[in-house]
């Protein structure tokens, strides 16, 4: 979400004369667009201020003026902090406002005679109503926000308080944007939400639409390719299951977060649901859409996990079977309710924890990419390459793959023979000249 954010920050102060620049020396402006999920997350922000403020003195020193802002959940949950702590910041401002950028620099700047700005507000009006519609960098896979903040209240996550209580932007506003991204040259859409299966967004009607109905309505556009995350299992609800059955464009690969395989965990992580639930919800899926596979985010160590409650974890991973998985050690976060539970794990065991979890789904992961070795898959060339003549795409299973080709292939649909399954990735040959679809489509 926030390279989706950070995207509409380009595109937004576009106007304004600005554009975007790789080399930090001679930028007119540095945003740090920041995550707060963890504790190593924030703790960078500070170090990395550090650094850029070096650009700043050089700039002005040569009598220019470059504007240091902090965007994103930590900016919203620091605020104030960071401008004592890093007086030259310039702006200080959360994830729901960035719409209102434009006066922000003109304030940062001191054309109305004011200078710093600190802005944590959760405003009445939505940045989505503000946001331009013309986008600077659709890539062939493109992000589309359709829902965020939170309501779930998951007592390890800061998420409903940085980034605020749930809102599901309007129906005729994402098809609006889908189509742009489509007709901008995007293959792929990646539908994006903090909890992206609770989506309820109203259509001109003020009918409500579930996420299941919303992607049957993406597929009738001319896209290639349909992902959406971050899911609940809480939150799956029959149409998402249909879509999952019917809809070819919609890539057989899920990110459905566990969190942890122990139902006595999940239920002091307030997740609601049990690890049978879960189980239930991976069989429905795998019956309505056999080739379907997984990914999902992990957490150990949390407090009054035992050894126990650990291994249940490790027999979900291995019922489950993840072809990729993100996996933390809890972190304790301010004014969470876990920031204040007892029987802590301590350090040692979190890691060792972590790295047992790891191996086992690093072991899942490489069985299923050796299964693929042989066989012949659609990629979607999406990234582009830094070494001449090195392709790198995607699977339909978000398997990265690395193929021989010419770079004009950049946004299109090939067969690939895959010759070798690595721990993480696949390595292959293009079958024929053959494009099932080029970029212009
Ligand atoms: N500690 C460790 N991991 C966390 N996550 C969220 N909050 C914490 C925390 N306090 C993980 C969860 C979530 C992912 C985005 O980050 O697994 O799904
Ligand atoms: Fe955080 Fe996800 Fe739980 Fe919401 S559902 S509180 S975003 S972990």
């Amino acid at each position: 979400m926030n390279v989706y954010d950070s995207n509409r920050m380009v595109d937004i102060l576009k106007p304004l004369g600005y554009s975007p620049n790789e080399d930090p020396e001679t930028a007119d402006m540095i945003i740090l667009n920041t995550c707060h999920i963890r504790e190593k997350a924030t703790d960078k922000v500070f170090s990395e201020l550090g650094r850029l403020k070096q650009y700043k003195e050089a700039q002005k020193a040569k009598g220019k003026t470059m504007l240091l802002a902090v965007a994103g959940c930590v900016a919203q949950a620091e605020g104030e902090f960071i401008a004592e702590r890093a007086p030259y910041v310039d702006m200080v401002f959360g994830p729901q406002t960035y719409h209102e950028l434009p006066e922000m620099v003109a304030n940062a700047i001191g054309a109305f005679g004011k200078n710093r700005v600190v802005n944590t507000d959760f405003p009445n009006e939505n940045k989505f109503d503000y946001l331009p519609n013309e986008q600077a960098e659709i890539g062939a896979s493109a992000f589309l926000s359709i829902q965020e903040g939170c309501d779930k209240f998951c007592t390890f996550c800061v998420v409903p308080y940085t980034r605020g209580s749930e809102y599901s932007r309007s129906v005729e506003q994402i098809l609006d944007e889908a189509k742009r991204l489509i007709d901008g040259g995007a293959k792929e859409i990646n539908v994006l939400g903090q909890n992206v299966n609770a989506f309820h967004g109203e259509d001109k009607l003020g009918n409500e639409w579930d996420l299941g109905k919303l992607l049957f309505a993406i597929a009738e556009l001319p896209v290639e390719r349909i992902r959406y995350t971050t899911s609940h299992p809480r939150d799956m609800h029959d149409s998402l299951y249909a879509a999952h059955r019917d809809l070819d464009k919609l890539m057989p690969w899920l990110h459905l977060p566990i969190q942890s395989g122990s139902d006595k965990i999940l239920k002091i992580m307030n997740r609601k649901h049990t690890a049978d639930d879960y189980k239930r919800i991976i069989d429905r899926l795998k019956k309505d859409r056999p080739d379907i596979e997984f990914g999902s985010d992990i957490i150990v160590g949390f407090p009054g996990e035992t050894e126990e409650d650990f291994q249940a974890t490790m027999d979900m991973v291995d019922y489950v079977k993840y072809t990729s998985c993100y996996s933390f050690k809890y972190s304790a976060r301010p004014g969470t309710p876990a920031a204040n539970m007892m029987g802590l794990v301590p350090e040692k065991v979190k890691s060792e924890r972590l790295t047992r979890l790891q191996t086992r789904i690093g072991e899942h992961q490489h069985a299923f990419n050796k299964k693929c070795e042989g066989l012949i898959m659609p990629v979607l060339i999406d990234r582009e390459s830094d070494t001449p003549g090195r392709l790198v795409g995607h699977s339909e299973f978000n398997q990265s793959v690395y193929i021989s080709g010419n770079e004009r292939l950049y946004g299109s649909t090939v067969y690939v023979n895959i010759l070798e399954g690595t721990p993480n990735a696949l390595r292959g040959e293009i079958v024929t000249d053959e494009i099932i679809t080029t970029k212009t489509g």
